[in-house]
């Protein structure tokens, strides 16, 4: 999809569409809404008056061949109320233009920005909005018409003037939806479609792409490095583990710097192993590799994105299946770090995997540690669909990380880590156990489970079991993989370097 911004008059611009959005209680009275108006021979106000136009959250007002302008169609979409109108409603009106076109076969649009939607963080959100819009999560439909995709967006409502800032916001609003897509395409993948192994292939080529070093391991390395949780969740399947490790190095930098670690958990199927889950629901665990896919697309924007610090992503991937050479509940595992785990629940598999992440992360020289990972059902039953957990061991990170969450617009919450949930995993013949005491608080046990492995680094975990995948199709946005936390790790990066190379 080509954005582009455009500073004709808007009444000539040849379109399929021009998309724009009312406030509620407005009237078209000044502006580019009241010259759209006057084009239009007083349609708008009519429609007004008529009680058609309200300015509801996303009413749609679509009218054919308009008067005035040589568009094939005029859509005005409701924008709510206008003090509760930020970056998230406009990226979603943004989406719902690009996805109302997109059903008609349109293919070239052009979007009217209101007089307060033209700063650059106003164009990156659009841009974000129309190309997270544009993805679709039908890869393997063999019907697909063709022109189901808006290929031209052309911006207006800016000054010539202000034409470079809002190019440089439509440059960084696609590199980090595309990068948000990407994220999304490996989490639709089916597991059959995306192995361990193909997951490493396509994270490699990737690399090379977006010029990021790559290191892929093997199981025979992964033994030699003495992973031993990753091993024991890789034992049941006939696929094996790839440990997948993504390198972005600034230009210049200090030797002292802290070195952002992202680890990410990548199951690419979670079947629960011996512990087996039920058979309702479980084709949905092919997303169980959707932190692995956040931290891919992360990793791909701040390759270009260049922020000022060192960025290492981690990815630990593997099946988790029942095989005749299945770890059992009850076995013991040696982690990479040397502490031994009991393994009372095979499905909790993916703080196993988490483990060796975190400890090599760690070996590698990480200053402050992410992870992310849809670690628990109790998440879900915590925060429900809606938000991600953020645990965290270092308040002004943890604040720093809030702080970006908001800023991309993605709801994140606080949930506590106390040592009363370590106790809840103490075991009888290993260090620690992998599960809880069945005393609720799963998300919480998850978390501390992962804070064994993360020492004195300072870390933040992720749980975004409940946020990774959605279930409907939105007016903005597919159904599907929603590539959560990429957004929010690039705004964190992007600000660690600011901070970091100032010290
Ligand atoms: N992958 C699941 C968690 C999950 C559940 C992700 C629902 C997305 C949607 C994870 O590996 C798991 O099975 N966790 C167990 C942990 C338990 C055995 C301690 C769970 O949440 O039931
Ligand atoms: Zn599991
Ligand atoms: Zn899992």
């Amino acid at each position: 999809m080509e954005i582009t911004i455009d500073t004709r008059p808007f009444a000539d611009i040849d379109s399929d569409a021009l998309v724009t959005y009312v406030f509620e209680q407005e009237k078209p009275a000044d502006g580019l809404l009241a010259q759209l108006d006057q084009a239009n021979g007083g349609t708008l106000t009519r429609l007004a008056a008529t009680g058609e136009l309200t300015g509801k959250w996303l009413e749609s007002t679509l009218l054919y061949y308009p008067q005035g302008l040589a568009a094939q169609r005029l859509l005005i979409l409701g924008a709510g109320k206008r003090d509760k109108f930020t970056s998230v409603e406009l990226r979603r009106i943004a989406g719902t233009a690009v996805r109302s076109l997109k059903s008609r076969q349109g293919r070239r649009l052009v979007f009217l920005a209101r007089e307060n939607d033209r700063s650059e963080a106003a164009a990156q959100a659009i841009a974000e909005g129309m190309i997270l819009a544009n993805f679709d999560s039908e890869k393997y439909k063999t019907d697909k018409k063709p022109g189901s995709e808006i290929t031209n967006v052309a911006m207006i409502g800016w000054e010539e003037s202000a034409r470079a800032e809002a190019e440089r916001g439509i440059t960084r609003g696609r590199i980090i939806a595309e990068s948000q897509n990407f994220a999304r395409d490996l989490g639709n993948e089916p597991s059959n479609k995306l192995t361990p192994s193909i997951l490493a292939d396509r994270a490699a080529a990737m690399a090379r792409e977006a010029g990021l070093a790559v290191e892929i391991f093997d199981e025979k390395k992964i033994a030699d490095l003495k992973m031993g949780a990753l091993l024991s969740v890789s034992q049941g399947s006939a696929e094996p583990p790839r440990m997948i490790i993504l390198t972005y190095t600034p230009e210049s930098v200090n030797q002292n710097a802290p070195v952002l670690g992202l680890v990410g958990k990548a199951i690419t199927f979670d079947s629960g192993g011996i512990s087996l889950k039920q058979s309702k629901g479980m084709e949905d665990m092919k997303y169980d590799m959707c932190g692995g896919a956040a931290m891919l697309g992360a990793m791909r924007a701040i390759a270009a994105l260049k922020p000022k610090c060192k960025v290492i992503a981690v990815i630990p991937s593997s099946e988790n299946m029942p095989g005749g050479r299945a770890q059992k509940p009850g076995d013991v595992q040696i982690s990479m770090a040397g502490k031994t785990i009991e393994v009372a629940n095979t499905d909790a598999e993916g703080r196993m995997v988490l483990a060796d992440g975190i400890a090599y992360a760690r070996q590698l020289g990480c200053t402050h540690l992410i992870d992310a990972a849809t670690l628990t059902g109790a998440v879900v039953v915590a925060l429900s669909y809606v938000n991600s957990a953020v645990f965290g061991t270092d308040q002004s990170f943890t604040d720093q990380l809030l702080a970006s969450a908001k800023a991309a617009g993605e709801k994140m919450w606080p949930l506590p880590l106390d040592d009363e949930y370590r106790d809840m995993m103490k075991s009888s013949i290993a260090d620690i156990k992998n599960t809880g005491n069945g005393k609720g608080g799963g998300a919480s046990v998850g978390a501390m489970f992962l804070r064994e492995f993360t020492g004195s680094t300072p870390w933040i975990h992720l749980d975004i079991a409940g946020t990774a995948w959605q279930d409907d199709t939105k007016p903005w946005n597919a159904k599907g993989a929603t590539g959560v936390a990429v957004r929010t790790l690039v705004d964190l990066a992007m600000k660690f370097g600011a901070n970091s190379s100032k010290l």
